[in-house]
């Protein structure tokens, strides 16, 4: 059941496909590269480019922008507390800026982290300390049409072979990404949650949760796991949540807002040593490094994720993209994540081999054939991995309307009617770094 109408609008438009041709080639084949004005449907992230409600709006306007003791961040405070349940949070610009704070608070030389999947800016922060990330997914993560409810889990199993290995000493940090974005946005059980949380405990590490999607995650363990059928989405939230010594979240994304994030937790000491950091890198810790009224935003903002009409109809709406997807004979990895479809670029595109990156081949296909802004996570995205060859179509919240997704829908048909046709790719151009080559590399089809 649809939970809005429009009060405000943005106008778009689908560029000519002569434009769209040229636009792909001075991007370089890259769609990081194009201009958001050439682009129709724009699925490239869920991360700050949802919209906000008339009372975020409202907020905004009320925010309070001084420097310290802002009304704002007890706003934000108060919000924390009711919703995830924790009385300490340091603000930050964004989630980057808070696993700076925390994992720059927990981490030294040396150190090894567990997660279930690292994200790419986890993966990059856990590094910069010196410490080596280590993903710990169930296998079935990696399976792209096990018909199960949570592949999104931690795999206590690889993380006791990890321990065993280096032992536990140097595993200070246990994390949990909910839901797991690396992997097709899958969600997690709470009993996983419960397990990992236990484990933790045995080695004697600290448990952070990020957070990012914790609403999402929710709504599938309210779906799911059968001791949360009857039970309301914030009580999940706070349930699951409260496992974690700590949270790192990204307002961008279950925070309802544009900018901004945080660290949340009851640890005294922890909350002292982030907050030291927090001055260093983002601000005072009653704004780090968001506008006030960003901060009073995104207070709303994380009422308003756990509303059952709200999460229901985000849910609704990316199982609906998938299931439109699927009886347009379109592969898809199954079942749909909280805020992205993925697509199955190696078998919609199974003529081209990993060196010619299917997946960035299908993005480009997309944009030329109906103006779609999706990403590629396949070969492209993460060099010298065996990573499937996926395409993630990232749904902004509260953005776009059943309209919009059956043009995707008609859109990926059309490209995967002419699959055979589409050229492979080269690589151009490449920074330095080899993890983050797909924001800026510039790439040139294959003449078939
Ligand atoms: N953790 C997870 C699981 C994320 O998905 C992201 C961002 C971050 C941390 C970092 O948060 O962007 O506010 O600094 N994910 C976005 C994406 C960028 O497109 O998936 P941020």
């Amino acid at each position: 059941m649809v939970a809005y109408k429009s009060k405000l609008v943005e106008r778009i438009h689908l560029p000519s496909r002569e434009r769209r041709e040229r636009a792909l080639e001075d991007a370089g084949y890259n769609v990081f590269n194009l201009a958001s004005e050439e682009v129709f449907i724009d699925l490239l992230t869920d991360s700050g480019t949802g919209a906000m409600s008339d009372t975020q709006w409202a907020a905004l306007v009320r925010g309070d922008e001084s420097y310290a003791g802002s009304r704002s961040f007890d706003e934000l405070e108060s919000a924390v507390e009711a919703v995830m349940g924790f009385s300490n949070v340091v603000p930050t610009h964004q989630g980057r800026g808070a696993e700076n704070v925390l994992y720059g608070s927990l981490l030294s030389d040396g150190d090894v982290v567990l997660n279930n999947t690292h994200f790419d800016t986890t993966r990059a922060h856990v590094a910069n300390q010196g410490a080596e990330p280590v993903d710990c997914p169930v296998d079935v993560a990696h399976d792209p049409t096990a018909d199960e409810p949570f592949k999104g889990n931690f795999s206590l199993e690889a993380a006791r072979a990890v321990v065993d290995d280096v032992g536990a000493t140097r595993v200070p940090l246990v994390i949990q990404t909910i839901t797991n974005n690396s992997a097709a946005g899958q969600p997690v059980s709470i009993e996983n949650t419960r397990e990992v949380a236990a484990f933790a405990d045995e080695i004697d590490a600290t448990f952070v949760i990020d957070a990012c999607r914790f609403a999402e995650n929710a709504a599938f363990v309210a779906r799911r796991e059968a001791e949360f059928a009857d039970t309301e989405i914030d009580d999940i939230a706070r349930e699951q949540l409260g496992f974690a010594d700590a949270l790192v979240m990204s307002g961008k994304k279950d925070g309802l807002v544009n900018a901004g994030g945080f660290v949340a937790t009851d640890d005294e000491t922890l909350f002292e040593r982030c907050k030291q950091r927090a001055i260093l890198y983002e601000g005072f810790p009653t704004y780090g490094g968001m506008a006030g009224r960003d901060v009073a935003a995104m207070a709303v903002g994380l009422r308003e994720a756990v509303e059952e009409a709200y999460i229901t109809d985000r849910i609704e709406q990316v199982r609906r993209l998938a299931t439109m997807l699927e009886d347009a004979g379109v592969p898809i990895y199954t079942p749909a994540g909280g805020h992205a479809v993925y697509l199955d670029a190696g078998t919609a595109l199974s003529h081209l081999p990993r060196e010619q990156f299917p997946g960035q081949a299908m993005v480009c296909a997309l944009y030329r054939e109906g103006g779609v802004r999706g990403v590629e996570l396949g070969s492209f995205a993460f060099p010298d991995t065996d990573r499937p060859e996926l395409v993630r179509l990232a749904i902004p919240r509260r953005t776009y309307h059943t309209e919009h997704l059956e043009h995707v829908v008609e859109t990926a048909a059309t490209v995967l009617e002419e699959a055979e046709s589409i050229p492979g790719l080269q690589l151009v151009s490449e920074p330095e770094m080899p993890e983050i080559r797909h924001f800026t590399a510039e790439l040139e089809p294959l003449s078939s």
